[in-house]
């Protein structure tokens, strides 16, 4: 009898201490993920693009603007930024300071469903399921004023957008779409082959149906956020839910994605706040070297 009742108390005990660590420590944790891409042609410069993602701005965290901030000194040729930036009606203002100097470098984006409805608190357990199907709509928060901001800046807007650019001498091809978690995603209104000496396409929401549709096109690097890498990650077993169709094993960081293209998810900067907790998944952004295929 005491031992059947030791048990779940050392449990508790354990996810408690685990729960404060990653509340007081781990969320703070920020790492910079390194990845190397070869998707160039041959004898092209390489290429840096820095992945940032899932924000989830609230005000009173500068541990997280001045981290953020400080990512400019990498000196990236693209930002890339897969949405999630505010979880409060006060956030633009936020994200705006954060990003600061790379606001002045090249830059895309596409929103996630946490730009536009302000987060809920909801039963934890609920991500453990099956997806339902249902989605939750928070307060409206104001994604139009900071989407504006981001293209005065000169960021672009690759909500079911094509378009290309050119960095170091290379023709950048573009896409994007909106956010698949909401169903607001129309790969239609972008499909059709690629032409430029590399193709990149944004989604917030890794759905497999969107990489396969990007990959078909010539699409060589889908970048995407939403997932937060599964945000507590169990040792030796990894992320236990992707919230959307990818499985686990690609929860973070870079997988092939069929022959000659790559998925490249971020783990992401921050949480709701209803679940300020990470755990063996610390907050990162990433820096992809683009470099020639090997042949
Ligand atoms: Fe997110």
């Amino acid at each position: 009898m005491r031992r059947a009742v030791a048990v779940p108390l050392g449990a508790a005990a354990l996810g408690a201490a685990a729960a404060t660590y990653g509340w007081a420590y781990e969320r703070k944790a920020f790492q910079l993920r390194l990845a190397e891409v070869p998707i160039l042609p041959a004898g092209a410069p390489s290429l840096t693009v820095l992945h940032i993602s899932d924000m989830h701005f609230t005000p009173n965290q500068p541990w997280k603007v001045s981290w953020i901030r400080s990512l400019d000194e990498l000196e990236p040729d693209l930002v890339v930024n897969t949405g999630d930036n505010i979880a409060s009606r006060r956030g633009n203002p936020i994200v705006l300071d954060a990003l600061g100097p790379l606001l002045d470098r090249p830059g895309a984006f596409v929103p996630g469903s946490n730009d536009w409805f302000a987060p809920v608190g909801k039963n934890p357990a609920r991500y453990l399921l099956p997806d339902d199907g249902r989605r939750t709509y928070g307060d409206p928060l104001p994604w139009g004023e900071l989407r504006a901001s981001f293209t005065s800046a000169g960021w672009l807007d690759l909500t079911h957008r094509r378009t290309t650019i050119s960095l170091r001498d290379l023709k950048v091809e573009l896409g994007g779409v909106s956010d698949a978690h909401y169903k607001a995603d129309h790969y239609d209104r972008i499909a059709g082959a690629v032409s430029g000496d590399v193709a990149i396409g944004l989604s917030h929401t890794p759905e497999p149906r969107l990489l396969d549709a990007f990959a078909a096109d010539g699409f060589s690097l889908m970048m995407s956020g939403h997932t937060h890498g599964g945000q507590l990650r169990v040792p030796g077993y990894g992320a236990l839910i992707t919230n959307c169709g990818l499985p686990r094993w690609r929860a973070r960081g870079l997988s092939p994605w069929g022959p000659g293209a790559w998925l490249h998810v971020s783990a992401g900067l921050g949480t709701s706040p209803y679940a300020p907790v990470r755990f063996a998944c610390p907050p990162e952004a990433t820096l992809l070297t683009l470099v020639p295929r090997s042949e």
